[in-house]
């Protein structure tokens, strides 16, 4: 797999709405320019404006465990996918599923076929989702989320232990996050196994996202 960063929009304000397609639209053109793999993830009431407007896979938050029927107030994997989603989040640490709603999920997305990456806290966590073979698992220790100290400055063992555990299972590519915000930061995890990043405040929170993202991407 191309190494890859996902831009995770959240619910920042800068991240939402009008904001949040400017930001997609910034995130194409440095995709474009450099020749390098970014994802964004979105609000899913933006994925089908956003998708409409740029070609960078643009992936969901978030699904729910359901096929279409009698379901109210849920976010439906086959609607994601007609409105353009190509993948999504599962089981980050702001939106944790039950292990069998996750199991479930997994299940349908590679039904309907949107990828998955599969976020969790520590190894373990990681190593248990593995066997549901998701198409990428990240590792985002909680407490460094949002912060300024990246999980491969802080705490790289937890990357390493993460693919080594994950490797037992299956052969998924372990990205990482929590923190990320420079091209040091980004090598780090590059060299240490990791197959991406997923970031979210250094970019969409960032007072010039174009240049933060292209100083990212130089760490690739
Ligand atoms: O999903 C990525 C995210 O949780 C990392 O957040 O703000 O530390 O880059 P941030």
């Amino acid at each position: 797999m191309k190494p890859v960063i996902i831009v995770n929009f959240k619910a920042y304000k800068e991240g939402t709405g009008k904001e949040a397609v400017e930001l997609a639209k910034i995130c194409e053109m440095v995709a474009l320019e450099t020749g390098k793999n970014i994802v964004i993830a979105v609000e899913e009431v933006d994925i089908h404006k956003i998708s409409s407007l740029v070609k960078i896979p643009v992936y969901s938050e978030h699904l729910d465990p359901i096929y279409s029927g009698a379901h109210t107030g849920q976010n439906l994997p086959k609607a994601l996918k007609d409105n353009g989603a190509e993948g999504t989040i599962l089981n980050h640490s702001e939106d944790r599923f039950r292990i069998d709603q996750l199991e479930e999920s997994i299940k349908i997305a590679k039904v309907i076929g949107l990828k998955t990456v599969v976020c969790a806290n520590d190894s373990n966590i990681a190593e248990a989702v593995a066997s549901f073979k998701p198409d990428m698992i990240a590792i985002e220790p909680p407490e460094l989320i949002g912060g300024d100290i990246s999980v491969s400055t802080a705490k790289p063992e937890i990357i390493t232990d993460t693919i080594s555990k994950v490797n037992k299972t299956a052969i998924i590519p372990v990205l990482c996050g929590a923190g990320i915000k420079n091209r040091s930061d980004v090598k780090k995890a590059i060299d240490l196994g990791a197959k991406g990043i997923l970031v979210a405040s250094g970019i969409v929170k960032a007072s010039n996202p174009e240049e933060s993202l292209k100083e990212l991407v130089e760490g690739l």
